[in-house]
């Protein structure tokens, strides 16, 4: 595979960032030089000399989204964009690879796998649900669903450190469950898949080790800084009570991982890559 043969859309965001790093020879746009939102400005871009489309474009704003402008946003982005980018793959004879979430589910089940049904519980939800079922009808597409995305930019982990920095004891939410994902494992999975031509299809990915919480991910990260901060449990159904614009979440957002196992792709263990990721960042 040639990086020279891969253009990265939304190339800005924490995913788009770190494909970059690892593709510096491939051609990066983000939403100001390409708008996936529109088509005439697809149709009239070169595509010549490109083999793959990673679309790291999305509206992942999840509370924004339920807002009157953002349901607008995010079905634009989410649902019409990978309809477009569907159209120019399939016109182009293009790959196109496509970023899901497991917030396409209700999270009633503990763990879910690639073929549970759309259960979206959010208008962010909703609109990713609708961009999968559009690329999966490509032939020519990967789709990796993944959840709890931690990369350049704004994210919990950051936000829980500039918590713990500051001395403050902060109250997070206990009873949702799920497996933090680094930008750096989302990259390596897309570069397997695309090394490997394993067979086109939806993969879940996270990194791999134990199921946890948001709570137990902030004692962690105090830990690794070594702050005696404490961290007190609550439910989501108790923190967000009386604040409004709020969108419902999934409680249960593990992923198996056993496709992409299939594949021969070794996961790494969120612990240790949260370690390196706040080290990194302390100094
Ligand atoms: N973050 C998570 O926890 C999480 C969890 C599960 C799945 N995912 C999925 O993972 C993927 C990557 O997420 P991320 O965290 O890297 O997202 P991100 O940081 O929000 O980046 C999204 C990028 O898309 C760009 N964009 C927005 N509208 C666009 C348009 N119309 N045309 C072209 N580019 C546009 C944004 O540009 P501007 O900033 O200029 O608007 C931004 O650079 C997404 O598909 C997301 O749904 C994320």
């Amino acid at each position: 595979m040639k990086e020279e043969e891969i253009i990265i859309i939304g190339s800005n965001g924490q995913l788009g960032t770190a494909l970059k790093e690892k593709y510096p020879n491939a051609t990066a746009v983000d939403y100001n030089e390409l708008d996936i939102t529109d088509l005439k400005q697809l149709n009239s871009f070169d595509w010549s000399k490109f083999r793959i489309i990673i679309n790291a474009a999305a509206f992942t704003n999840v509370d924004g989204a339920e807002t009157k402008d953002g349901r607008v946003g995010a079905w634009k982005i989410n649902a019409i964009g990978p309809a477009n980018l569907s159209k120019i793959a399939i016109e182009n004879n293009l790959i196109l690879v496509h970023i899901s979430t497991d917030y396409v589910f209700d999270g009633t089940l503990e763990i879910h796998d690639e073929n549970e049904p759309y259960s979206p519980l959010s208008v962010y939800g909703a609109s990713k649900a609708a961009g999968d079922i559009l690329v999966s009808q490509i032939e020519k597409s990967y789709i990796l669903r993944t959840s709890w995305v931690i990369g350049e930019g704004n994210n919990f982990v950051k936000t829980m450190m500039n918590l713990g920095a500051k001395g403050i004891n902060p109250t997070v939410v206990s009873d949702q469950i799920g497996k933090l994902t680094f930008t750096s494992e989302l990259v390596r999975a897309i570069d397997h898949l695309l090394v490997n031509k394993a067979p086109y299809g939806t993969y879940n990915l996270t990194n791999d080790g134990s199921k946890v919480s948001w709570a137990d991910i902030t004692r962690t990260i105090f830990k690794i800084m070594s702050t005696e901060n404490n961290v007190t449990d609550i439910t989501t159904e108790e923190y967000y009570k009386n604040k409004n614009g709020i969108a419902p979440r999934p409680l249960n957002s593990v992923l198996n991982l056993d496709k992409i196992h299939g594949t021969g792709f070794v996961s790494r263990d969120w612990n240790k890559e949260l370690k390196k990721y706040v080290e990194k960042e302390i100094s």
